[in-house]
């Protein structure tokens, strides 16, 4: 199972610090790398970001953002896409 899998954003309230989100959606610790991506040809690589502050944020779950690794209301129209085709 991936961490697209999700059709959904992961809604995280993050405290001050790095982060390592994953982006080759192998991560069994989603939404955060867990270095899966070591030794495969994913061409990917975590998104590392300082947090300063404390707040939450929305870490894209369907793998369909263009704004990676955020959610960026994608998942919608990718569900509604969905609807249309059944
Ligand atoms: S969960 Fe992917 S765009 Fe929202």
């Amino acid at each position: 199972m991936s961490m697209y899998d999700k059709k959904g954003p992961y809604i995280i309230h993050e405290e001050p610090g790095p982060k390592f989100y994953c982006m080759c959606g192998l991560s069994d610790e989603p939404p955060y790398c867990n270095g899966s991506h070591n030794g495969k040809e994913t061409g990917k690589r975590p998104y590392i970001v300082k947090v300063e502050e404390p707040r939450t944020v929305k870490i894209c779950g369907c793998g369909k953002s263009a704004t990676m690794p955020y959610c960026d209301g994608a998942h919608g129209k990718y569900e509604a896409a969905e609807k249309t085709e059944e």
